[in-house]
C-alpha cells in the first residue's frame, strides 16, 4: 500500500513552506480550505509521496485542539487505496474503530475516510483515493 501523504499541523502554511521547501525541493502547492475539516493546507511533493501541511481555519477545529494540545508535528498518515468504501470496511471487519463511517469529499477532491488512531498504535490513519 503505497503512502500518498503524511499530514503536518502547522500554526502557518507560509512559515512551515518556508523552511520546508528549500529542504525537500519543488513548491507547495496553492492553498486550500477545507471548509468541512475547518483547515487550510498545501501539498509539497516529497518522491512519490507528499507531504500535507494542515493549518487551522478555526480554533475548534480538530486541526486547532489538536496543536492546542500537542503543538506543532505529524498529524496523520494517508494511504492510497484504489477504494476508499473498501478499505474502511477491512478496517471495521478486523475490529478497528472508524472516524469516517463512509467515504466523504477532502483535499484536493479526492474520497477520503478517516480510521480512528485507537486502532492504529496512536496513529490517525487517512485512507484517500487515487486522483482522477
Ligand atoms: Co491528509
Amino acid at each position: 500500500m503505497q503512502v500518498d501523504h503524511l499530514g503536518i499541523a502547522v500554526r502557518s502554511l507560509a512559515d512551515a513552506l518556508g523552511r520546508y521547501e528549500p529542504v525537500v525541493g519543488g513548491h507547495g502547492s496553492p492553498p486550500e480550505n477545507v471548509e468541512s475539516q475547518g483547515v487550510r493546507v498545501t501539498f509539497l511533493e516529497a518522491g512519490e509521496s507528499h507531504l500535507e501541511f494542515l493549518e487551522p481555519l478555526r480554533p475548534d477545529s480538530a486541526v486547532g485542539r489538536f496543536l492546542e494540545k500537542r503543538g506543532e508535528g505529524i498529524h496523520h498518515l494517508a494511504f492510497r487505496v484504489p477504494d476508499v468504501a473498501k478499505a474502511l470496511d477491512n478496517v471495521r471487519s478486523h475490529g478497528g474503530r472508524l472516524i469516517d463511517e463512509a467515504p466523504r469529499i477532502g483535499a484536493r477532491g479526492r474520497t477520503v475516510g478517516f480510521a480512528h488512531p485507537a486502532s492504529f498504535h496512536g496513529v490517525l490513519v487517512e485512507f484517500v483515493g487515487a486522483p482522477k
